[in-house]
């Protein structure tokens, strides 16, 4: 079986004189509802959010403004991605553990989500996390 990958996905860029334009269709650009929007901002150096996995939250990540690098893990693989275009976003699918660190000075992490803000839907502990990606249960892994 085959685990949903995280992979860059290039919006739309519409580019004009006067500053360009991305914009972003839910179903369309991206593979799933927007039920949410949120954002990182006055990040400060050497600070890393994140650390923590989502049972059934698909998210994608932009940079809006500045840069900064996602780590993933998929319980099996680690990526790295360099985010620091405001056309790029990163699609991170369910269980997925990510870190977000090295924001620049003035950086906005804008995130659209698939679901509404639900605590029980993390997985903020690694070891429960590496057991359930290993299709074991969360009981007794803390
Ligand atoms: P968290 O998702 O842990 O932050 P990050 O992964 O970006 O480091 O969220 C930090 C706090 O903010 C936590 O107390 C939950 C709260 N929060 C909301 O209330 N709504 C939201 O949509 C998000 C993303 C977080």
């Amino acid at each position: 079986m085959s685990l949903p990958k995280c992979k860059i996905i290039e919006l739309p860029k519409i580019p004009d004189r006067r500053g360009n334009l991305t914009f972003i269709e839910a179903g369309r650009h991206i593979p799933f509802d927007i039920q949410r929007v949120y954002y990182l901002y006055d990040v400060p150096g050497g600070a890393s959010r994140g650390g923590h996995a989502h049972r059934n939250l698909e998210q994608l990540i932009i940079a809006a403004s500045g840069s900064f690098t996602v780590c993933t893990d998929n319980g099996h693989q680690k990526e790295e991605f360099y985010l620091n275009r405001s056309y790029y976003g990163l699609y991170i699918p369910t269980m997925t553990w990510r870190e977000i660190e090295n924001f620049s000075s003035g950086s906005v992490c804008l995130v659209l989500a698939s679901e509404h803000y639900d605590e029980e839907d993390y997985i903020r502990d690694y070891k429960t996390f590496k057991k359930l990606a290993a299709g074991g249960d969360d009981h007794g892994a803390a």
